[in-house]
């Protein structure tokens, strides 16, 4: 079959993702797990999300909305943005695929960071792209710097994670505006904010503000991580109606299901649930870096729901044994970074759990 595969997916491994509890109860018989592993809000959906969602339910023997017309008028209203600078996704993954899809072919250049989110380099190869990877700086930052000097005429999309996983941590306004001054017109620039209602600094960028005078940013966004949604898969991207008609081309015509459209308007009406939930989230991460001190681990201050923490050459080890103790947490071999797990912040009870957890391993 390798010869009717396309040659651009020969070297693609493909994407592991955390492992599910159930799989972890089955496979090490425990009764109870806590999953730490994919930067998922802990404390689900608001009830009043799920009480929309079991409503929509009776209607499920319909088509979605192929052009997801409530959710489009609702972020179009909260955001002060047209309606046709939207365009969603099966989660904001699909966006990547589809800017991967709609403006790569064989030989294009994409430039990306070290590490960075897995997608963007997925993506990109299956149309036959080539990879330009640029380090993070040594306190794991954004080398914008060295990453616009990576463009060439060959570069048709930049990706830029703001905050990025898995380091967490974002750009500023002014390093963004530097960035974008003089780059070519005709590369797009990607800039996924899938943590960006985890932010709370005040130098963070103004994305809405960029694409006003930017024709080549799109800027993507989830319910998935602190919206709490992300079973249902359902994400955006906000660009130029131009950038969104070439996207929406290569979009299947039901991508976004029904019960995630109505997810989705119920969060934003739910405004409270989710400002708590931030307080919440915030003094977990406040509990685990205290620990981890303590610990004399060395980690990566976020600004998201998810640190990245050193732990020596056995991470993988350390990863395996925390999983024997009920304890799911994302091992970073995949992304070349042996020493390191992401741990995403979990609810107080599981924040201690896997803090008992390390505290016997290393001692
Ligand atoms: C940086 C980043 N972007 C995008 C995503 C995709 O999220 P979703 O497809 O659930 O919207 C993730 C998920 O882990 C992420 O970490």
């Amino acid at each position: 079959m390798r010869s009717l595969a396309k040659k651009s997916i020969h070297t693609i491994k493909p994407y592991v993702g955390g492992k599910p509890i159930e799989e972890v109860k089955r496979e090490f018989r425990l009764k109870s797990v806590v999953k730490l592993a994919s930067n998922e809000n802990p404390y689900g959906p608001s009830p009043k999300v799920v009480q929309a969602i079991a409503n929509a339910a009776r209607e499920l023997n319909r088509y979605p909305d192929g052009d997801c017309f409530y959710l489009r008028e609702a972020l179009a209203k909260k955001l002060k943005v047209n309606p046709k600078q939207f365009i969603f996704g099966n989660g904001s993954d699909e966006i990547i695929v589809f800017a991967a899809r709609a403006f790569l072919k064989p030989g294009d250049e994409v430039v990306i960071a070290k590490p960075s989110f897995l997608i963007y380099k997925l993506a990109s190869k299956i149309e036959g792209a080539k990879i330009k990877e640029v380090p993070l700086n040594k306190d794991f930052r954004y080398n914008l710097a060295a990453m616009k000097k990576a463009v060439t005429r060959k570069t048709k999309i930049v990706f830029l994670g703001n905050p990025d996983n898995p380091a967490g941590w974002y750009f500023t306004a002014h390093e963004i505006r530097a960035f974008l001054k003089g780059l070519p017109q005709n590369t797009l620039v990607f800039i996924d904010e899938a943590y960006y209602e985890y932010v709370a600094q005040k130098d963070y960028a103004d994305s809405l503000k960029i694409l006003r005078s930017n024709k080549n940013v799109i800027v993507t966004r989830t319910f998935s991580k602190m919206y709490g949604l992300a079973g249902l898969r359902v994400g955006y991207g906000i660009a130029h109606p131009e950038v969104v008609d070439y996207l929406d081309r290569v979009r299947e015509p039901f991508n976004v299901n029904t019960l995630a459209q109505v997810g989705a308007v119920a969060v934003l009406k739910d405004k409270a649930y989710y400002k708590a939930l931030a307080r919440k989230i915030e003094r977990q991460r406040q509990y685990l870096y205290k620990n981890l001190r303590a610990l004399n681990l060395s980690f990566v201050e976020s600004c998201t729901n998810f640190i990245l923490i050193k732990v020596g050459t056995r991470a993988s080890s350390i990863v395996r044994a925390l999983l024997k103790k009920g304890v799911i947490v994302r091992d970073m071999s995949a992304w070349g970074m042996k020493d390191y797990l992401r741990v995403s912040i979990g609810k107080a009870t599981e924040n201690k759990k896997f803090i008992k957890a390390l505290k016997i391993l290393k001692g």
